[in-house]
C-alpha cells in the first residue's frame, strides 16, 4: 500500500528508537494555540478530508484539489450562493461512503457507499443538496451511472460538477494535465455533462484551471486555496456541532471494517464514562469523548486485508498499523483549536511503561485525558469480536484490565472504569472458547 504522510515524529515499536523531541500530552500548554473552540466549518471539513484521501486508492490532497477545481468551473456558471456552498463541501466530501475499502465492482457496494456518503453528509448537518451532490456522483450523462442511472439533466448539477472535478484529478495526478483533459472530452456525452466540459476545457485553455491543483504543489497552499474560496460562508461552530462532526466522522471510521463498527462510538462512551467518574471539569470530558472518537481515524490509511485479516500479521502488515496513531494526530493537528485533541488521540496506543506506540512515551509523557482514551480503547477492544477471536465477557475484560493496571495502564482510569463496568453491567458481550489470547490490537 501507499503511505501518504512523512511521519518525522513517528517511531515504529518494533524499532527500539525512541524520539523524544515529539510534543506529548503531558508537555502541552493550553493557551499556546487556540483552543477556546473557535472553528470554521470549512477549517473541520477540509482537515477531515484529508481522512479520506487515506482510504486505499486515494491520493493525498484528492479531496482538496477536486474542490478547487470543481469550485472554478461552478465560479463559471454564476451559480447561487446557496448551491455554491452546497458544492463546495460536496466536493470535500464526495469519498465520504467510500471507506470501507470494500469490492466498488459491484452495483451493490456501490449504490450502498452512494447511499452511506449521503448518510454522513446528511448528519453532519450539510443540507439537502449537498447529500444528494454526494449521492449521485457516480451517475453519466448517458444514463449508465449509478444508484439510479439517472440521465442528462436528470442528474444534480452539482453531482455532475463533482464528477468533472473528481476525473481532472485522478487523470491529472495519474497522467498529466493534457492527458486528463484529453479524456475529459472524449468521455464528454457518454459520462460527463457537454456543457461543463466545455467549460473545464475553456478554463484550461485560458491557463486558470490548475493553479494550486497539482499533486507537484503544497499540500498547504492547496489548503489555503480552498479555506480562501469559502469566504463567504465561514463562520464559527459551535460545540454541539462541532460533536455532531465528531460524531460522523468516527461513523466513517467505524464503517470501514464489520469488525470495528461501533468501535469509535464504544470508546467514546467508555472514555466519556470514565472522564465523569473521575470528576474531570465539563470541557475536559468534551475533550476526552472528541478525541475518543477521532482516535483511530488514521486507520483509514490501513488496508482491510489486514484489519480483517484472521490470522497474525507479519512484519510488514504491523508497520502498516503502527502509524495510524501518528496519522491520527497529522489530521486533527490541521484544524488549530484540535491541537490538544490530537496529541491525545495520537497516544491511545501508546503505555505507561513505554512498550506502547508510536512514540514509546512513558507514564510522565501522558497526560489523564490520554490514558482515560488509552484505558477506553483497549477496554473497546477486549468487547468486541475481532478476525482472530469474538468479543470477550465482562468477566475476561475485568481480568485483562487488571493485569495491565498498574504497569502498562493508567490504574485510577481502570479502577474508574471498573466502577461503572460494576455498576451498569454491559450487556450482550460474547464468551470466547477458552485459551483463545486476545491481542490488543485496537
Ligand atoms: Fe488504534
Ligand atoms: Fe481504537
Amino acid at each position: 500500500m501507499r503511505l501518504w504522510f512523512p511521519i518525522s515524529t513517528v517511531v515504529y515499536a518494533g524499532t527500539g528508537t525512541i524520539n523524544y523531541m515529539v510534543q506529548t500530552s503531558a508537555s502541552f500548554r493550553r493557551g499556546l494555540s487556540n483552543t477556546d473552540g473557535s472553528i470554521s466549518l470549512s477549517e473541520i471539513i477540509s482537515a477531515l478530508s484529508y481522512a479520506l484521501d487515506l482510504t486505499e486508492g486515494a491520493v493525498l490532497g484528492h479531496a482538496l484539489r477536486s474542490c478547487l477545481l470543481g469550485m472554478r468551473i461552478a465560479a463559471e456558471l454564476k451559480l447561487t450562493a446557496e448551491a455554491t456552498s452546497s458544492l463546495y463541501f460536496a466536493l470535500l466530501l464526495k469519498d465520504v461512503g467510500r471507506s470501507s475499502n470494500a469490492n466498488t465492482s459491484t452495483t451493490h457496494e456501490i449504490v450502498l457507499q452512494c447511499d452511506r456518503g449521503a448518510g454522513i453528509v446528511t448528519k453532519l448537518g450539510l443540507g439537502a443538496a449537498a447529500a444528494e451532490a454526494v449521492r449521485s456522483i457516480e451517475e453519466h450523462w448517458d444514463g449508465g451511472g449509478h444508484p439510479d442511472a439517472l440521465k442528462g439533466g436528470e442528474i444534480p448539477l452539482l453531482s455532475r460538477i463533482c464528477a468533472v472535478a473528481q476525473h481532472l484529478d485522478v487523470f491529472s495526478g495519474e497522467c498529466g494535465v493534457e492527458k486528463a483533459i484529453h479524456t475529459l472530452i472524449e468521455r464528454s456525452g457518454t459520462w460527463f455533462d457537454p456543457e461543463l466540459v466545455r467549460v473545464a476545457v475553456s478554463l484550461h485553455r485560458r491557463g486558470v484551471l490548475w493553479n494550486h491543483c497539482l499533486p507537484s504543489d503544497s499540500q498547504d497552499d492547496t489548503r489555503r486555496a480552498v479555506l480562501d474560496l469559502d469566504a463567504g460562508t465561514r463562520h464559527t461552530l459551535e460545540g454541539g456541532r462541532i460533536d455532531q462532526i465528531c460524531e460522523a466522522f468516527a461513523d466513517v471510521v467505524d464503517a470501514k471494517s464489520h469488525f470495528t463498527f461501533r468501535h469509535s462510538m464504544g470508546v467514546a462512551d467508555a472514555a466519556y464514562g470514565i472522564a465523569r467518574e473521575m470528576g474531570l471539569a465539563p470541557e475536559r470530558v468534551q475533550l476526552v469523548r472528541r478525541a475518543a472518537l477521532l482516535h483511530d481515524i488514521g486507520k483509514l490509511s490501513v488496508p482491510n486485508t489486514i484489519l480483517d485479516k484472521a490470522t497474525y500479521l507479519d512484519e510488514f502488515e504491523w508497520e502498516s498499523v503502527y502509524q495510524h496513531p501518528g496519522l491520527t494526530r497529522q489530521i486533527l493537528e490541521r484544524i488549530g483549536p484540535f491541537r490538544e485533541m490530537a496529541i491525545i488521540a495520537g497516544e491511545h496506543h501508546e503505555k505507561l511503561d513505554g512498550t506502547g506506540y508510536p512514540n514509546r512515551l512513558m507514564r510522565a509523557d501522558l497526560s489523564l485525558e490520554s490514558r482515560i482514551v488509552a484505558v477506553a480503547d483497549v477496554y473497546g477492544a477486549l468487547s468486541e469480536d475481532r478476525p482472530y477471536r469474538t468479543g470477550l465477557d465482562l468477566r475476561q475484560i475485568v481480568s485483562i484490565l487488571t493485569k495491565l493496571a498498574p504497569r502498562k495502564l493508567d490504574p485510577d482510569c481502570v479502577d474508574a472504569l471498573l466502577r461503572i463496568i460494576a455498576e451498569e453491567p454491559a450487556a450482550g458481550l460474547i464468551p470466547i472458547p477458552v485459551g483463545n489470547v486476545p491481542q490488543l490490537c485496537a
